[in-house]
């Protein structure tokens, strides 16, 4: 396994909801270097861009929304086959299916609103990392 960099976003209601501070901690514990940190809102379109993926899906209006209800955290992490470890430490889509210890099961609340996003494939990590960051502030 090699050092690989990838992207991770606090969604609005765990950042709300006062969790930040605990997922992060969730996250240096399971070895994760910080390259880059902020607090940011999406906009509409941010948000619509970010998820385009999912244009055609009907959660998409909703997810949109959700996203842009507050405020997030948006974050750049490094760590031995970190897309894949960051993906265990977030746990499954639905919290009801998330597995104990994970950032899902412990906080996010359903499918929706699920806490944090993190980045599925080596390609996703690089276009979601450059959406958020430049490769000048990554330290
Ligand atoms: P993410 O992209 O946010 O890291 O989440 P994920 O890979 O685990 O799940 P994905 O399938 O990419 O879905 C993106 C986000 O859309 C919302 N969603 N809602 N109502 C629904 O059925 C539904 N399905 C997905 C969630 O916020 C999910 O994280
Ligand atoms: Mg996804």
């Amino acid at each position: 396994m090699s050092v690989e960099r990838t992207f991770s976003m606090i969604k609005p209601d765990a950042v709300a909801a006062g969790q930040a501070g605990e997922i992060l901690s969730m996250i240096e514990q399971a070895g994760f270097r910080i390259l880059g940190l902020r607090l940011t809102r999406l906009t509409d379109a941010q948000a619509r861009a970010f998820y385009e993926v999912h244009k055609e899906r009907p959660f998409y209006g909703g997810l949109v929304k959700f996203m842009t209800e507050g405020p997030v955290i948006v974050m750049a992490l490094e760590r031995e086959g970190a897309i894949t470890k960051l993906r265990e430490v977030m746990g499954a889509t639905n919290p009801a299916n998330a597995a104990e210890g994970t950032v899902r099961k412990r906080f996010a609340a359903n499918i929706e609103r699920n806490c944090i996003h993190g980045s599925d494939a080596p390609e996703t990590a690089a276009t979601e990392l450059r959406f958020f960051f430049s490769t000048a502030e990554l330290v």
